[in-house]
């Protein structure tokens, strides 16, 4: 008999964005007419920049031609791409890195499922609470322990590490997904100090650092002691618009060393293995994000992102709601008005003012009587979002 990973039955049967998709489709077949605003899931709305567009055409007139075709490339990434992060993390973090540290991949969220197959299951594994619910289901599907940092207001939702917290495998996200808050550099200091101490591993979740636009970390590395603690997972999805052309990197440095074994040489042999590398034609793009032009471009799509997040701040401000995020992060976090717990105030939103949301509870109890809006929708959208919540409220 085939026997089956009985852990999957330790985890919500669904995940949470399609469980939200689900109920707005359902919601939809009642109200056919209903002129809904997704601000749930973090999708973006504006196109591919021009240069990333030129990139993918030529790579693709390219493939076309018996001369320039091409088949198989690197597992881990065509140089031309990763000589490329190497001087965004120079130039922009002042973190030197080796273009072998450097690993393509099709999105930070695979990267950091697939990064649980370095550990072994006798791991406790922490996690803060909420959590990208991804950091959490991979591993409980493995049956590993996991343990929370608790985040609340308090904290600023920004938990940290303390002596007696448990733990040999950290996940981080700054700035949070989904909180909006972002660690400073002491607060990285703190968990970057605490994992050197014990032997732990770090993984970091970088694919929002370039909404960061006060003076705060951006990279994990950025931080001294790092690069013998940490691996760093970004992604081209919400910085450049990759979210269906899927695009992303992944940082394991070479100092990275446990029980022996270099995790860099571990994640080599693990993506030769199990992959074959992100399309070449992908990957022109993505280059062309890291040159001047497209960065400049990139910059200017993101503007239309943190216009939005300042709209909705300032909505939350003038109706006294708290919340976190919204500046240094396409997230607004914010606390149910009324009491309301998270599904019921994402009914609530749905049915009077036509606007999906998050429900906090969705990534774990902490999150319970909050609930999570995106920036990534269009600024006609978030305007209009706006006015018939500030109606409804
Ligand atoms: C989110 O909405 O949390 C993200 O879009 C999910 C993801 O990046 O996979």
């Amino acid at each position: 008999m085939a026997k089956i990973n009985l852990h999957y039955g330790d985890i919500k049967e669904s995940y949470l964005f399609s469980e939200i998709a689900k109920r707005v489709n359902e919601y939809k077949e009642n109200h056919p007419d209903a002129d809904i605003i997704r601000m749930g899931i973090g999708d973006v709305t504006q196109p591919l920049v021009e240069s990333v567009v030129d990139g993918l055409v030529s790579a693709s007139k390219e493939m076309g031609k018996k001369e320039t075709f091409h088949g198989y490339g690197p597992e881990q990434g065509y140089s031309f791409l990763k000589e490329k992060i190497v001087q965004y993390y120079q130039s922009e973090f002042g973190v030197e890195l080796d273009p072998a540290e450097v690993f393509i991949s099709d999105g930070a969220k695979s990267d950091i499922a697939n990064v649980t197959d370095l550990f072994s299951n006798e791991n406790v594994v922490c996690v803060p609470d909420p959590v990208y619910p991804v950091y959490l289901d991979t591993n409980l599907m493995l049956g590993r322990k996991v343990v929370y940092l608790q985040g609340n207001e308090s904290n600023g939702f920004l938990p940290l590490p303390t002596p007696e917290t448990e733990g040999d495998i950290f996940y981080l996200c700054s700035p949070n997904n989904p909180t909006g808050a972002t660690y400073s550099r002491e607060q990285l200091r703190v968990c970057v100090n605490f994992a050197l101490e014990r032997d732990a591993v770090i993984l970091f979740d970088a694919a929002y650092e370039r909404f960061v636009s006060e003076d705060l970390p951006r990279s994990i590395f950025e931080i001294e002691g790092a690069k013998k603690c940490a691996i760093e997972f970004c992604s081209l999805s919400k910085t450049a618009g990759f979210t269906g052309t899927r695009c992303g990197y992944t940082i394991v440095p070479l100092e990275l060393v446990r029980q022996g074994m270099s995790l860099n040489k571990m994640w080599l042999r693990r993506q030769t293995t199990k992959f074959n590398g992100v399309s070449y034609i992908v990957q022109r793009g993505a280059e062309r994000v890291f040159c001047e032009k497209g960065l400049s471009e990139i910059s200017a799509v993101l503007a239309v992102y943190q216009e939005n997040a300042r709209i909705i701040a300032n909505t939350l401000r003038e109706l006294g709601i708290w919340f976190s995020g919204g500046v240094n992060s396409p997230y607004i976090w914010l606390k149910c008005p009324n009491g309301m717990t998270s599904w019921e105030f994402f009914d609530f939103l749905l049915d009077k003012a036509r606007v999906v949301g998050t429900p906090g509870s969705g990534f774990g109890e902490c999150g319970e009587g909050y609930f999570r809006l995106t920036a990534f929708s269009t600024k006609d959208n978030t305007v209009e979002a706006m006015r018939r919540i500030k109606t409804i409220l």
